[in-house]
């Protein structure tokens, strides 16, 4: 992949400029509580470069879904509030992200002064992508500055289309995304080993397929375990299985077959009566899986025999659990595998995705951890080899 310039390529100094993060941080429910804000931290090491420099630093983002309208509940206020917090200095807030009223506060922002610009979606035109917001979003800065990881895969016009108006670089975080996912994928240390979990294979087909070409072993978790053994003949109970997920992981066994990569599927697994936190459950072997009852982990067994094809290995590559990890009684696979890569030394491991950076963390094991990428959609996309927009758009080092 081309190297794109950052921030330590242009000059910030004394300059208004424009930075794209990825503050779309959840909410514990019914709350303006930040449940988690790891996001808004990775960001300050590019904020605090810029304070440091004297620009006047003009933030921006989305945060949730608001299709175009305002949304009360989804109004930046929360997160600037937290991002003060952390820098420990006063963040304003704007009451819009373009237009001559914020024109008018960036105009007055001091030297090393922040302010944050309110979500960028209650405009039906930032995900349209339309040239002319992208131009006056631009109009408000003098460098263009992506440190949005996260929604890097989505071509909008804080993303993609502000980039063709002004000098675009990268950030510190998404320079760092892009170096370890880059360098993860490149498998530079071997063994490599991919860990996959996810509900569904369809929804992972594409990357699965571009990491059997890359890796020696595959370790298969979470729920697209189900289509596995279907593919395999076996009955899997209440299990949920979409129609399509047979033929493709049917397809994926046999391409499998066909290469080096080793892949490893569970011997036993832990099953469940009802889909539920309280349900009754057990472990049981795959061949025996009673009718009515629904694959909830993988089991004690299966986990140690991924933790020993992950003991020699000196790259690893981690998207999503490996059962129901939010639930106690279904977390423990996924926290073995944590540990396993916890206890790796000389190895690159890099995480990607919400579910899995959040069980990770739950156990206290984040700092272990090479990497955990801030991107869920965005570091999948970019583990299937697509180019993400928010990335391409910025300018190439020569
Ligand atoms: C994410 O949380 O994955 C990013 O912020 C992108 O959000 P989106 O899926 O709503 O575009």
């Amino acid at each position: 992949m081309t190297v794109k310039k950052t921030i330590e390529d242009v000059e910030v100094v004394g300059k208004t400029v424009l930075v794209r993060v990825d503050f779309n941080v959840p909410f514990k429910p019914g709350d303006a509580v930040i449940s988690d804000d790891s996001r808004i931290r990775a960001s300050l090491g590019t904020i605090r470069y810029l304070i440091g420099r004297q620009s006047r630093v003009v933030l921006c983002s989305h945060l949730g879904r608001p299709q175009g309208r305002v949304v009360e509940e989804l109004r930046i206020g929360p997160v600037a509030a937290r991002l003060s917090e952390l820098l420990g200095m006063p963040v304003a807030g704007a009451p819009d992200c373009i237009g001559s009223e914020v024109a008018g506060m960036v105009s007055a922002l001091a030297a090393g002064e922040i302010l944050v610009l309110e979500n960028l979606r209650f405009h039906p035109e930032e995900e349209r992508n339309d040239s002319a917001f992208a131009e006056a979003l631009a109009s408000l800065a003098e460098v263009f500055v992506n440190d949005a990881f996260g929604t890097a895969h989505r071509a909008h016009a804080s993303t993609e289309g502000v980039a063709r108006f002004l000098p675009a670089v990268a950030g510190f975080l998404m320079s760092r995304e892009l170096d370890m996912l880059g360098r993860a994928l490149a498998g530079a240390g071997r063994p490599f080993v991919a860990v996959l979990g996810g509900a569904k294979v369809t929804d992972k087909i594409v990357v699965l397929r571009q990491l059997m070409a890359r890796v020696d072993r595959l370790i298969i978790g979470g729920g697209m375990v189900a289509a596995f053994l279907r593919a395999q003949g076996m009955e899997v109970g209440e299990s949920l299985l979409d129609d399509d997920d047979v033929p493709v992981a049917t397809e994926l066994l046999s391409t499998a077959r066909s290469q080096d990569a080793e892949m490893l599927l569970p011997e036993d697994v832990v099953v469940a009566d009802a889909f539920s936190e309280t349900a009754r459950h057990r472990v049981a072997d795959i061949a025996e899986i009673p009718p009515g009852w629904r694959i909830m982990d993988i089991g004690p067994r299966t986990a140690t025999s991924y933790e020993r094809a992950l003991s020699d290995a000196r790259t690893v590559i981690w998207n999503g659990p490996m059962g129901v990890s939010e639930w106690p009684p279904f977390a423990e696979g996924t926290a073995r595998i944590a540990r396993a890569l916890a206890r790796l030394k000389d190895a690159t491991t890099v995480l990607g995705g919400g579910s899995t950076a959040e069980a990770v963390g739950a156990l206290g094991l984040t700092a272990q951890m090479t990497h955990v990428s801030t991107g869920g959609g965005a570091s999948l996309e970019y583990l299937e080899g697509r180019t993400l927009p928010g990335v391409a758009s910025l300018m190439d080092k020569e």
